[in-house]
Order: C-alpha cells, then structure tokens, then sequence
C-alpha cells in the first residue's frame, strides 16, 4: 500500500485553495439535503465539509450540526462562514478515515464532493457507517467519470503528477455497480438520483483560469507541466474544449450524482 500519510499531507495542501469554490458547491447543498431527508432536530455530520457548505444549509433547517474535514484551512473558513450565519454548528479538523465521533451518534452522514477523496473507500464507509445510527441516512453527492468534473479529473490524471496505482480514483465513487458493492450489506433501500449546478464564467477560459488557481490538482499539474511549454498549452487546449462542452449562457453546467441509503 502507498504512504497513506504522505497522500494525506499532498491532500491538504491541496485542497487549502478550494473556499473560492464555496459559492459553487452552496448550489448543489440544498439538494442533498432534501434527497437525504433532512428535518429540523436531525443529529447530522457532514464529511469532508469543505467550508461547510452542506453543514450550514442543513443547519439552517434546523438540524442538529457536525462537520469535519482533513484541510485546516477550510474548516477555519467553516468556522468564520458558522459565525456570519450565527449557526452553532461543531466544526472539527479530522479524516474521513479516522472520524472523532462515538458509534451510532448521527441520524445523517452526508458528504458532497468530499469522502469521494479519501484514499481508502472501504475504510472512510466503514468509518461513515460507524457513527451512523442503525436506520439512519447516509447520503453523499459524488462526481461520475462520464460528467464533466469526472472528464476534468481523467484529464488532469493524464498530464499530472502519476497517481499511487493502489488508490481507487475519486471518480469510481461515481460509478452506480461499484457504490452498491461498496455499501454492500450494510445498508438497504439504495437510491440514486442526478442533478446539476451552474458555475457562472464568462467563458470557457474563465473558468479554465479559475480551475488553475483554486482546484489543487489542476493547479498541481499546471505546476508540473510549466517547464514543458507545449505541453502544458496542450493540457490547457484540452481543459477548454472539454468546458465548452457543458458552456451556455454563460454558464458551465455540472452534473453529479447522489446516493442515498438506510444504514442496517
Ligand atoms: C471538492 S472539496 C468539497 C468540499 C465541500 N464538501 C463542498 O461541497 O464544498 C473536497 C473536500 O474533501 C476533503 N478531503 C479530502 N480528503 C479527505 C479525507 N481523507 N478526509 C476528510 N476530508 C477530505 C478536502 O479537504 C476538501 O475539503
């Protein structure tokens, strides 16, 4: 197995940049928490919060509020953006595989955009279904390899730095057969659903811009790529066409996917 540790250390650094992001995914946060269920009075942990964005929204309609994610920077934002809204929301510094919580503790465990990243599914479930109360909800919104976050993330994969060849990639967490092997027998009632968010840009070069600077393994393999000019031109070509693809009015238009499923 790969240096576990040393994948977790690129990883926060990594994704140190991603709160420009946070009005982005804030779009797609209402939807998993009305696909998961969620009421007021819910005990709710969100993994690989990010800045919260699922934490709050569900906060806001009245759930009982954790999140935790690996990236101290994010979750520092996590706290500021529980601040402004006046949530009280418990936000904490931990991996997804090693969660600080007690068994059964949470009705909900969502994740959006975030466990997907874990090195290690099987022990990010295992450690997600842990702190879930039997017939509670686990529930997360992934990116499938065939959309185009999925596409971006191959791409990037092509030209980056080589991936560790004992990892899942984060885009099988995408994939409908591989999500019910891996819940497998711990759960019932499987559900999946897509839905899509908007992330405005002027044009296809704008967003490619944004991408560069604030989504670390993009920005990552521009880094990589900078003393070979042809072909860090060429990785750049081939992020725009692929973000032409999804470009309208300008807008570039992500699609996901979303489990959901009833803890045994
Ligand atoms: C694409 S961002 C999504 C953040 C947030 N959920 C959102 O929707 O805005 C991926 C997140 O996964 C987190 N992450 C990556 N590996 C992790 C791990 N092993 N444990 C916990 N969080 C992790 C990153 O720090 C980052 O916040």
């Amino acid at each position: 197995m790969s240096d576990i540790s040393s994948i977790k250390d690129k990883a926060k650094k990594m994704w140190s940049t991603f709160a420009a992001f946070e009005t982005v995914t804030a779009l797609a946060a209402p939807e998993l928490i009305k696909f998961a269920g969620v009421h007021r009075g819910d005990r709710l942990l969100d993994v690989g919060c990010g800045t919260g964005v699922v934490a709050l929204t569900a906060a806001q309609v009245g759930a009982k509020v954790s999140g935790s994610d690996l990236t101290p920077e994010l979750i520092m934002r996590a706290k500021e953006n529980a601040q402004i809204s006046n949530l009280n929301i418990d936000f904490q510094i931990a991996d997804v595989e090693d969660l600080p919580y007690k068994d059964n503790e949470f009705d909900f465990v969502l994740s959006q955009f975030g466990h997907m990243f874990a090195p290690r599914p099987e022990i990010a479930l295992k450690e997600m279904l842990r702190v879930l109360k039997p017939g509670g909800v686990i529930a997360f919104s992934t990116w499938p390899p065939e959309l185009l976050t999925g596409r971006l993330f191959i791409l990037t994969g092509k030209y980056g730095p080589s991936a560790p060849k004992d990892i899942s990639p984060p885009v099988m967490w995408g994939e409908v057969e591989v999500i019910k092997k891996r819940l497998g027998r711990n759960v019932r009632d499987i559900t999946f659903h897509r839905a899509e968010y908007g992330n405005p840009a002027l044009s296809p070069a704008h967003m490619r811009v944004a991408l560069e600077a604030y989504i670390g393994p993009i920005g990552a393999t521009i880094k990589l790529l900078e003393p070979n000019p042809e072909k860090l031109t060429e990785f750049r070509n081939a992020m725009e066409d692929l973000l032409f693809e999804y470009f309208q009015n300008n807008t570039v238009v992500q699609s996901y996917l979303m489990t959901r499923a009833i803890k045994n």
